[in-house]
């Protein structure tokens, strides 16, 4: 596996790839701290492709003022070593300075999409999201790319912002979202679960138990504010600090839904435990 620090080692080395077997190429786009939900999706896109390039960049530009850019884990040789077994052709794990050069200035903001649920508790997140995937696939050109549905709002802006700005590869159905990779006892697979002490780790597992009982309720027809009271009070008498949004959405626009309609719905949930912020979603109905 190379590893590309710099964009022009990864131009050369893109370019080397495409000219090697079919030469289709898939990014998964990572932060690192790799776990088996990232290796998932780099197994689904070295099944789809000639080559699977990853990316690991914690992307200063999406994590807020009083949020954990300092603390987020960083373990680049773990990550390559994990991506090595894994087949992958080429690491891209650039500099803060590589990816915003002095003098940085473009934004990329999504409208709609972006503005609810984690939006709304982290002013400025997506837009950082959207900026540097922008830059990742215009720097790639990947064929396909992968995101987890764990981060299912991130998934609708990233698909929105590659609609809008004519990313002509990789086509907007080829941006692929894989279903959540969960631990045991139901909680969803995330970088950010090792914050957790054993106690709250424990306790975090109320959280999809709350979601499918609030699952079940909806789909037999309980009224959804109720199903969301009760999940909200399950999982705060479980151990969580407080809950940012339990919403019941429409699968494509994330506007919220009093009541189950036609089209696909999904429920979304951000909650805070000790001082971890977890989401989490489902497909209902
Ligand atoms: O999901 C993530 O790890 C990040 O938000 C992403 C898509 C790599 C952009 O920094």
């Amino acid at each position: 596996m190379q590893i590309a620090t710099t964009r022009d080692v990864l131009r050369n080395a893109v370019t080397a790839l495409r000219q090697q077997g079919g030469g289709r190429i898939a990014l998964v786009p990572t932060m690192g701290a790799l776990h088996e939900g990232h290796l998932t999706l780099v197994r689904r896109a070295r099944a789809a492709a000639d080559h699977v390039v990853v990316s690991i960049f914690v992307n200063p530009r999406q994590f807020g003022p009083n949020e954990d850019l300092d603390a987020y884990p960083r373990q680049l040789a773990t990550d390559a070593a994990l991506l090595e077994a894994e087949g992958v052709a080429l690491l891209w794990a650039p500099t803060v300075e590589e990816m915003y050069p002095q003098g940085f200035l473009t934004n990329i903001s999504v409208a709609g999409v972006s503005e609810g649920l984690c939006g709304a508790a982290r002013p400025g997140h997506f837009d950082g999201v959207a900026t540097v995937v922008c830059k990742l696939f215009n720097q790639v050109r990947p064929d396909m790319a992968f995101f987890g549905e764990k981060d299912f709002q991130q998934l609708a802006v990233i698909r929105t912002m590659a609609r809008d700005l004519d990313l002509a590869q990789p086509q907007v159905n080829n941006i692929i979202g894989v279903p959540t990779v969960r631990e045991a006892d139901g909680l969803a697979m995330s970088s950010r679960n090792r914050y957790l002490s054993p106690a709250q780790r424990e306790q975090a597992a109320a959280l999809p138990r709350a979601m499918q009982a609030a699952i079940a309720a909806i789909e037999g027809g309980a009224p959804v504010a109720k199903a969301l009271a009760e999940l909200e009070a399950d999982i705060i008498a479980a151990g969580f600090a407080s809950v940012d949004y339990a919403v019941l959405a429409d699968s494509a626009s994330l506007a919220p839904l009093e009541a189950l309609g036609d089209g696909p719905a999904r429920l979304l949930v951000a909650a805070r435990i000790g001082g971890t912020r977890l989401i989490d979603n489902m497909a209902v109905g």
